[in-house]
């Protein structure tokens, strides 16, 4: 990134659960495989890291999914929804954004330090520019077959440096990456 970036001054972050063969939902946005491998899960570390965030920057798809959630689960963080479709959101403390570069810049305006980025094509853009410093993932012990990727095509290789991985209950693994290029 050059010394431009509205992302200089702000940690990005993505935490995700897995199937082994890449997935991060099914087809329809299902995450029964998930909820049914990870009933014994216990302490992923999820809750430290929503703590330590103070913004949330999620695509449409994970936004109409959180929206039918009978409990909000982002109380007290500032969300930014990527979409070109939606207009607003009902959400206090959240508005809509009709670019990458929109949201980043109404982050870097507004002060905020550390991002959790989430939905698989916004994780995606994120890793394509080179700007997502930390991504989580962890790998639940299980085949799906068909779904919504976590990863995508790519112009060019994405180095990523391991900086930790852990074994869950239930079989699930944990590692933890670093994406962004040094410099
Ligand atoms: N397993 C996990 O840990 C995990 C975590 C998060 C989400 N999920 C699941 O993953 C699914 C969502 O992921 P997804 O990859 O399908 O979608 P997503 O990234 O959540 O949302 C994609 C949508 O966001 C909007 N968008 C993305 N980039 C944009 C940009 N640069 N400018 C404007 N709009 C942009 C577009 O909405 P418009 O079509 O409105 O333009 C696009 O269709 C859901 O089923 C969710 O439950 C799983």
């Amino acid at each position: 990134m050059t010394g431009t970036s509205p992302t200089r001054n702000l940690t990005t972050s993505a935490f995700l659960a897995m199937s082994l063969d890449g997935f991060i939902a099914r087809p329809d946005g299902g995450l029964d495989w998930l909820l049914e491998a990870g009933a014994d899960l216990e302490d992923t570390g999820y809750d430290d890291f929503f703590v330590a965030v103070d913004s949330m920057l999620i695509g449409r798809n994970t936004y109409d999914i959180v929206a039918a959630f009978d409990e909000y689960p982002y109380a007290g963080k500032r969300v930014l929804v990527l979409s070109s479709s939606l207009e607003t959101v009902e959400w206090s403390d959240a508005t809509v954004h009709r670019s990458l570069n929109s949201a980043l810049e109404t982050l870097a305006a507004e002060g905020r330090r550390h991002v959790y980025v989430d939905g698989g094509t916004v994780v995606q853009q994120f890793l394509r520019a080179g700007m997502l410093d930390n991504l989580t993932v962890s790998i639940a012990p299980v085949l799906i077959g068909f779904g919504i990727p976590l990863f995508g095509p790519l112009d060019s290789d994405v180095k990523l440096e391991l900086t930790g991985t852990r074994e869950l209950p239930a079989g699930f693994t944990q590692a933890t990456y670093r994406a962004r290029p040094p410099g």
